[in-house]
């Protein structure tokens, strides 16, 4: 009798941790705070600039400098949707350390990898910290608003006629692979970049780049309009005139799509703005279920037993998806009932994945089977942090504008002129110093006596 509840209570005991996920109570305001924590903390866990001969910007391999701008745009929103400044240090000092010698977020150290997709991401970054106004780095050091527009110059200055009619090419440098396909990503980006710019700075130099890149888009045929259903096609090869397209749908594209639109819609007001808002809020469908979960469509399938053939990269784009719908909820009223249900539902289905790993809370990629699927990494984690914290998108203010609450200081110019900048000193406090010096001389002291005993 004893042995029988004993082994019922281990089996509850083990339903709860394997089968349950993470506890989410969407209307618990605590719960959610609770849940978000784990979850970013969870992304710290892979900060590498944090560890001793880390770099201070960059998380652990395998991934990539855009995923690190992009974390820290999720860690951004963390910030300022839970409403906890924990991680604000890490976030500046990573912000600032990666603008590189000429402030545009292409560092030497990234430069003969980087694509234009690569910088937006960044650039991004600074643009929310530019809305949300996050403190301002000191006088004499890059702002967010400059970075902001340094990203966008520079994008911009690498329009190409040449093929294509126009159009940025994936990468920024000729000899990479990709130099050759023009993408969405890319495109989009601008596009995005330019309309949140426009909102925040009213100077409509960028909706008139915005919507050059968009009839770009649609003109070529990255941008589909079928029967009013609105999506974003991977990109195609310049050679063939970039019309042999992929027609790969990513989460993200649509989202930079969606949300660029909501953004134009929001400050401009214009009904053509507002129908193409519409219009991809409605397509959006396509990466949801019938129970509104959220998936990459383009790599993986729907149910428990959905393939997964998602990459590093791939994995993380649902959680800028999830944000793109946060924005837009915000800047368009009309978009909050089908927005926070999909938001709702993908929460609960990630949350239940969230039973993972020796910490029992790490998430998995497969939002549909109740469990953790045994798939980690940071893009996982991200994305349920994304989808998480985006339920408070109409709790907090929407993005501020230079007119309404933001207090960066901007420079149309920045990016264009050429600058040599050196990140400044981190700040190591006292103790820091000692540990080093102890640390130092136990290692010399250490190299002594090998080198003693190596001669006896
Ligand atoms: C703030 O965030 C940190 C890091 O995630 C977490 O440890 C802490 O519990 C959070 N505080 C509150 C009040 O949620
Ligand atoms: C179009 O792209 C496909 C897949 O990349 C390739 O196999 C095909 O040869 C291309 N067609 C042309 C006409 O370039
Ligand atoms: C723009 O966004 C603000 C903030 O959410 C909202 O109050 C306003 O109604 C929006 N404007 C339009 C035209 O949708
Ligand atoms: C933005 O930051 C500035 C500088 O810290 C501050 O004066 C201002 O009140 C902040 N705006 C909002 C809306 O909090
Ligand atoms: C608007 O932005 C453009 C492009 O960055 C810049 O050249 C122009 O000077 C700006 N206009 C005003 C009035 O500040």
């Amino acid at each position: 009798m004893l042995s029988l509840s004993l082994v019922l209570a281990a089996i509850l005991v083990s339903f709860r941790h394997f089968s349950w996920g993470m506890e989410l109570d969407l209307d618990d305001p605590d719960s959610l705070r609770l849940a978000t924590a784990l979850l970013a903390d969870g992304i710290l866990d892979y900060y590498s600039g944090k560890d001793p001969g880390g770099t201070v910007g960059m998380f652990t391999n395998p991934y990539y400098w855009w995923q690190a701008g992009a974390a820290w745009g999720s860690i951004l929103d963390y910030g300022f949707y839970m409403e906890n400044n924990t991680y604000e240090g890490h976030l500046i000092e990573a912000m600032l350390a990666q603008v590189g010698e000429r402030i545009d977020y292409v560092p030497a150290e990234q430069a003969t990898t980087e694509g234009n997709d690569d910088q937006a991401f960044w650039g991004m970054t600074a643009m929310a910290a530019t809305e949300r106004n996050l403190t301002n780095p000191p006088e004499g050091q890059p702002q967010w608003l400059a970075l902001a527009q340094a990203v966008f110059n520079t994008m911009a200055s690498r329009w190409d006629d040449s093929t294509c009619g126009g159009g940025l090419r994936w990468q920024i440098f000729k000899f990479n692979d990709g130099y050759d396909y023009k993408n969405s990503v890319s495109n989009g980006a601008l596009f995005h970049i330019a309309s949140r710019l426009a909102r925040y700075t009213g100077n409509n130099t960028y909706v008139e780049w915005a919507e050059k890149t968009y009839d770009w888009m649609q003109d070529v045929g990255f941008i589909a309009d079928i029967n009013g259903w609105h999506f974003v096609y991977d990109g195609a090869p310049v050679e063939g005139d970039c019309r042999n397209t992929s027609r790969l749908q990513w989460t993200y594209n649509h989202g930079l799509i969606l949300s660029g639109c909501a953004y134009l819609y929001n400050y401009t007001g214009s009904d053509i703005w507002h129908e193409r808002t519409r219009n991809f809020l409605q397509s959006a469908v396509v990466f949801f279920d019938d129970d509104e979960i959220l998936h990459e469509a383009a790599c993986q399938g729907v149910g428990p037993d959905g393939v997964n053939t998602c990459n590093v990269d791939q994995r993380s784009f649902k959680a800028y998806f999830s944000r793109f719908l946060g924005l837009t909820a915000q800047l368009v009223p009309e978009s909050r009932t089908q927005i926070m249900s999909w938001l709702r539902a993908s929460a609960l289905a990630a949350a239940s994945s969230c039973s993972g790993g020796y910490d029992g809370h790490t998430c998995g990629m497969n939002w549909f089977i109740g469990h953790w699927d045994g798939v980690y990494g940071l893009g996982e984690q991200m994305a349920a942090l994304e989808v998480f914290q985006n339920l408070r998108c109409l709790d907090r203010p929407a993005p501020y504008t230079a007119a309404d609450g933001g207090s960066s200081i901007g420079n149309f110019a920045a990016g264009t002129t050429p600058v040599k900048y050196r990140a400044p000193p981190l700040n190591i406090n006292r103790g820091d110093i000692g540990g080093a010096v102890i640390i130092t001389t136990i290692i010399g002291i250490t190299i002594a006596v090998c080198v003693v005993w190596l001669v006896i």
